[in-house]
């Protein structure tokens, strides 16, 4: 608690102490407060399409079942014998009719109901209680253009309430065809020795470190220009530490509108239910990088599959899923609207995966810089000596004349959407605890 007042005098001063980025008791206190608290992105509706289709997925450090059930509904179930605590299912993912425990053969219905046990009736001779035995099943799922979000607290709003005025870019981003999108593959999954905030407010807001961080983009003539995009760079901020960067990529020619997508595609589009502010801003200036609070990122962006080649669209999804202090795992999906041809879809994925895949020419770069920030936070000298970071960029600030929600930041330069990410970041910190409180009397 201590350190709650000085991240927010701290933050009042656009500063942030360096320990929240490894921090023991700041990492406990996160998968406490925020992560039982918070929606969280579990799966997509594509990835689990017929019933008995489960993905394994993660919310916070709780392993998780995604599962498809008989009723075609979609249960998230903790991957937690109620037995004796064994995992039930050891499988990324697949389709079941049942899950069967390894350790003593409990079996679970796949919606999480206890259905049996071997020698049941010699066992607990009609003593044990089917109904209070089953898989402990997350209280709130919702889906959102099919995106499945998990939610740990039986009291918390509704996701569409949770998203608040972000659905509006939501919306102009994955709703821009009935079919909606489809996942290319399974999400590729790699640790990084780095702190999951430094992905969130990274994809929230960071459009400053692309000209020296990804110079190598620009040096190897795999994207003429990045030195500069940042000067295109806009801020859509929805408050609550939901915000993303724009780019007015029709600056860079009238090929590059809606993202960049071929006119064929373009005219397969549907902006018919979008209000004008929308479909200006779909077309000039789309959204291509955000985040909502607390872990789920997007990109979308304009980039060749292969040096030279010519600009595609690519859409990718990202959880920054925390593992330990300093420690995350970065799990990254590729997904493209349903509607287009395997071909696109397939360039899409080679863009998207020769970029921001594991090995991607832009991946390296973030994943290097973020080891080094989680590192030196647990830095001995810096933290006696109460090193603060700086997010005093100020320049322009919100738009007067924005017509749409939120706010609209005609320069990037000004770390307005960052230090949202950190407000919302310490209000959730502060109300968990004060929920974790109230629950215990
Ligand atoms: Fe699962 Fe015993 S721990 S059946
Ligand atoms: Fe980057």
């Amino acid at each position: 608690n201590k350190l709650f007042g000085r991240v927010e005098g701290a933050l009042e001063q656009g500063l942030l102490p360096v320990e929240v980025f490894c921090d023991d008791k700041v990492f406990r206190a996160e998968m406490d407060r925020i992560f039982t608290r918070n929606w969280v992105f579990v799966a997509h509706d594509s990835e689990i399409p017929t019933k008995g289709d489960f993905v394994q997925r993660r919310i916070g450090l709780d392993q998780v079942i995604v599962i498809r059930d008989e009723t075609g509904k979609v249960n998230v179930l903790l991957n937690h014998c109620s037995h004796r605590g064994s995992e039930v299912c050891h499988e990324d993912q697949g389709n079941a009719k049942h899950f069967k425990c390894p350790y003593h053969g409990w079996v679970y219905k796949i919606n999480g109901d206890f259905a049996g046990a071997p020698h049941f009736n010699d066992a607990y001779a009609g003593s044990l209680d089917a109904k209070k035995w089953g898989l402990r099943r997350a209280p709130k799922v919702e889906s959102y253009h099919g995106f499945i979000f998990a939610c740990l607290d039986e009291n918390a709003v509704s996701l569409k309430e949770y998203l608040g005025e972000a659905t509006w870019a939501l919306d102009a981003i994955f709703g821009l065809h009935p079919q909606g999108m489809k996942v290319m593959a399974p999400p590729e999954r790699f640790i990084v020795k780095a702190d999951w905030k430094s992905g969130a407010e990274n994809f929230c807001g960071d459009a400053y470190h692309v000209s020296t961080a990804h110079i190598a983009a620009e040096l190897s003539e795999f994207i003429p220009g990045i030195r500069e995009v940042s000067t295109i760079a806009r801020g859509y901020d929805f408050g609550n530490g939901n915000s993303f960067i724009g780019h007015e990529l029709t600056q860079w020619g009238p090929t590059f509108e809606m993202w960049a997508y071929p006119p064929e595609t373009r005219a397969q589009f549907d902006l018919s239910g979008f209000d004008p502010v929308q479909v200006d801003m779909i077309k000039n200036t789309p959204p291509t990088i955000g985040t909502i609070f607390p872990n789920f990122s997007y990109l979308r962006f304009p980039q060749p599959a292969t040096p030279g080649g010519k600009p595609v669209p690519f859409t990718n999804i990202r959880m920054w899923q925390p593992v330990s202090p300093g420690v995350m795992e970065m799990w990254t999906w590729e997904f493209e609207y349903a509607f287009l041809s395997d071909e696109d879809r397939k360039e899409a994925y080679l863009a998207g995966q020769f970029g921001f895949g594991s090995g991607g020419i832009f991946e390296m770069d973030d994943t290097a810089v973020w080891e080094g920030i989680a590192k030196m936070a647990a830095s001995p000298w810096s933290r006696r000596a109460g090193a603060m970071l700086n997010y005093q960029q100020k320049r322009g600030g919100p738009d007067p004349e924005w017509k749409g929600p939120g706010q609209f930041h005609k320069s990037i330069y000004g770390e307005y959407l960052q230090q949202g990410f950190w407000r919302r970041w310490l209000r959730e910190m502060r109300e968990g605890d004060a929920a974790r409180e109230g629950s215990k009397q």
